[in-house]
């Protein structure tokens, strides 16, 4: 082989994936097993199932991987592995499986943050140069950063709650919009998109978070019970019992989704501003990468948009199925790591096993 070669595991959440990337960025080959349709039944992700699930799909994940690239394990030139954040149970499984190939197969295993896979993804699909902002928006994650490095980030902002993707999946939730004949198989995200193109969002006026916070932090719990308060009312309004779909659903849906967008982007415009101003970002083409499962809503994506123009950036997302967890953004941060030369390890030894 001309080009160092990558296989990434990924197990942080609820997604089991696998892949294997060349030093060029080709794709050689992936596979990824999703937990959604478990997790959507018991109405969240129960960590000791997702465990249990890593644990049964692992094996063939990974070997489906390197079947479909065609490369055997003693070819790779590195093992990449999610070792934080994420559920602790379900990052075990991934860890313990990638280091019982590390051992047998004498590999070196390169340690990947998370975060920073999502963020360095958009460099395997496009020409970015550092420095970069980015902002990642998930079900587990919602942060701005300044990517100055493969290894070389300075946080902006983050949320001091949870997460929008969390706060979407549960104002679904609660809409119950699972039992809703259009939207029974989506995430929580997907199923306020889809419903909110059917509702009118002047119909609730739901306020932006943290209006007059001076930095780049985020905050959805608070908006999160207005709006849980808000369907109670409404259940009563409409005389229906909790677990029934609203008529005004639709509508609130779009005002969600609507007033998570202003938050986002005011949040993001703040970061922009903050570092052309100290001249961490060019003046004329800086990049805004966003990226994370609630990026592939085009509501939000058009109100950013909004604010890139109108600071002269230029917005990028990785395509979708690069957006949300996936196996080929790690084996990418290896790749990236080990042309950096940073962060490989040849002794795994101080590296514990999944408590069994
Ligand atoms: O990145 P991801 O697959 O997993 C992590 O959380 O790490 O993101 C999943 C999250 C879920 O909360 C889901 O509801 C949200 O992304 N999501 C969306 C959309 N599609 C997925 N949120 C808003 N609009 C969407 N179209
Ligand atoms: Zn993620």
């Amino acid at each position: 082989f001309l080009h160092k070669l990558v296989l990434g595991i990924e197990t942080s959440c609820d997604d089991t994936a696998a892949a294997v990337v060349d030093e060029a960025g080709n794709v050689l080959g992936e596979a990824i097993h999703s937990q959604t349709e478990v997790h959507l039944k018991t109405g969240g992700i129960i960590p000791p199932v997702a465990q249990q699930l890593h644990r049964e799909n692992i094996q063939r994940i990974v070997q489906e991987a390197l079947s479909a690239s065609d490369v055997s394990p003693s070819e790779l030139s590195a093992i990449a592995t999610t070792v934080k954040p994420g559920l602790a149970l379900s990052l075990g499984v991934g860890l313990s499986f990638s280091l019982q190939l590390v051992d047998q197969f004498k590999k070196p295993f390169i340690p990947i943050h998370h975060m920073e896979a999502h963020a360095l993804t958009i460099r395997l699909t496009n020409k970015v140069e550092f420095p970069f902002l980015v902002l990642l928006i998930s079900g587990g994650h919602c942060l701005l950063a300044l990517v100055r490095g493969v290894s070389d980030f300075l946080l902006l902002g983050k949320s001091l709650d949870i997460a929008p993707g969390d706060m979407l999946d549960k104002v679904a939730r609660r809409l119950c919009l699972i039992k809703h004949p259009e939207c029974s198989t989506m995430s929580g995200g997907k199923a306020i998109e889809h419903l909110a193109k059917q509702g009118n969002r002047l119909h609730f006026d739901f306020q932006p978070p943290m209006q007059r916070a001076k930095n780049c932090d985020f905050s959805f719990s608070g908006l999160q019970h207005v709006i849980d308060k808000m369907i109670m009312q409404k259940e009563k309004e409409e005389g229906i019992e909790q677990g029934q779909i609203l008529s005004s659903a639709a509508d609130i849906a779009a005002a969600v989704q609507h007033t998570v967008a202003c938050h986002v982007a005011k949040r993001t415009h703040r970061a922009i501003l903050f570092c052309k101003q100290r001249g961490l970002l060019h003046q004329s083409n800086a990049v805004l990468v966003v990226s994370g499962g609630v990026a592939s809503n085009l509501y939000i994506r058009k109100a950013l948009e909004i604010v890139t123009n109108a600071t002269q950036c230029t917005l990028l997302c990785p395509p979708p199925r690069l957006c949300t967890d996936n196996g080929v953004m790690i084996a990418w941060n290896g790749v990236e790591r080990l042309r950096a030369g940073l962060g490989i390890l040849h002794n795994t030894e101080g590296i514990r096993y999944e408590p069994k």
